[in-house]
């Protein structure tokens, strides 16, 4: 595995050809490993960037207690024959950098984290800029993050493959996140309940839209409120609970095939999020 610390080791593109950056903070997980696998499959090398991007926490974030496992990540990369590293030092990635703007800024969880995609878009960039992939990988359950990277990589213009991998969820459900971490086994298994009320959302609009054929003749915001009514019963606090049009983040008109139903909660003050895509088009 090659293992680079320095843009000046990059600059003699150390890295075979083609691959696929895998942009990540560290603290890696089982979800991680699947977004390797697929680059694999379609045929690039994996290339994992590891680094906790100051620029994407807000300032009463979790930052400085942000799961640091460098050794363990290494060992697990490693392991899955993973084909190269790039662990950028602070002040070189962050010097210069051009500070972007994400769109979808008044959508879910930029609404609540004011500034964050402008720090995941800005760090992602110079990312592309200094590693020059072929492609990138990008995980579902962050879904709003993987349509901006798609769009920061249309307006740059990049020939950047653009790869999204599915949710990969423990064995109760529950989406792997490295702050999973922060919770006890047992209150992970609670935590898990989320993905459960996600699934009846789509349960009941299925039903519904099998009944009614069109999006525009089910009352969505009345599932949204029972269900947030439900969820906070439960001990979650919301921040939020949307069901919208997949493609454009906007409220779901006649002709959206996709639905995303998207949740964002606090769960013993830890944030977790989940969605899913409900696609109508198999039913109409
Ligand atoms: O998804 C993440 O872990 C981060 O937002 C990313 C893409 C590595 C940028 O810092």
């Amino acid at each position: 595995m090659i293992v680079v610390k320095s843009l000046e080791e990059l600059s003699n593109n150390p890295f075979t050809s083609p691959f696929a950056l895998v942009p990540t903070m560290g603290n890696l997980h089982e979800g991680h490993i699947n977004l390797l696998e697929i680059a694999r499959e379609k045929n690039f090398l994996p290339v994992v960037s590891i680094f906790v991007n100051p620029l994407q926490f807000g300032p009463n974030e979790d930052l400085d207690k942000y799961p640091r496992t460098l050794d363990n990540d290494l060992e697990i990369l490693e392991k899955n024959n993973c084909h190269g590293v790039f662990i950028p030092q602070e002040n070189e990635i962050l010097k210069n950098i051009e500070p972007l703007e994400a769109p979808f800024a008044d959508k879910l969880c930029a609404k609540s984290r004011p500034g964050h995609f402008n720090g995941v878009i800005s760090i992602v960039n110079k990312l592309f800029q200094v590693t020059n992939p072929q492609a990138c990988v990008f995980g579902m359950k962050d879904f709003q993050q993987q349509l901006i990277i798609r769009h920061l990589i249309k307006t740059k213009q990049y020939e950047i493959q653009f790869l999204s991998a599915p949710v990969v969820r423990d064995t109760n459900g529950l989406a792997l996140s490295s702050r999973n971490n922060y919770l006890t086994s047992k209150e992970r298994t609670e935590a898990s309940k989320v993905f459960k009320f996600l699934s009846e959302i789509q349960e009941e609009i299925k039903l519904s839209f099998k009944k009614q054929k069109k999006i525009l003749l089910i009352d969505l915001d009345t599932i949204k409120d029972n269900y947030v009514q439900i969820i906070e019963n439960k001990g979650f606090k919301i921040d939020y609970l949307e069901i919208l049009d997949s493609k454009t983040l906007e409220i779901c008109q006649n002709n959206s095939t996709k639905i995303l139903i998207a949740i964002a909660v606090f769960y013993k003050q830890v944030r977790l999020i989940d969605n899913l895509v409900l696609d109508l088009s198999s039913f109409s």
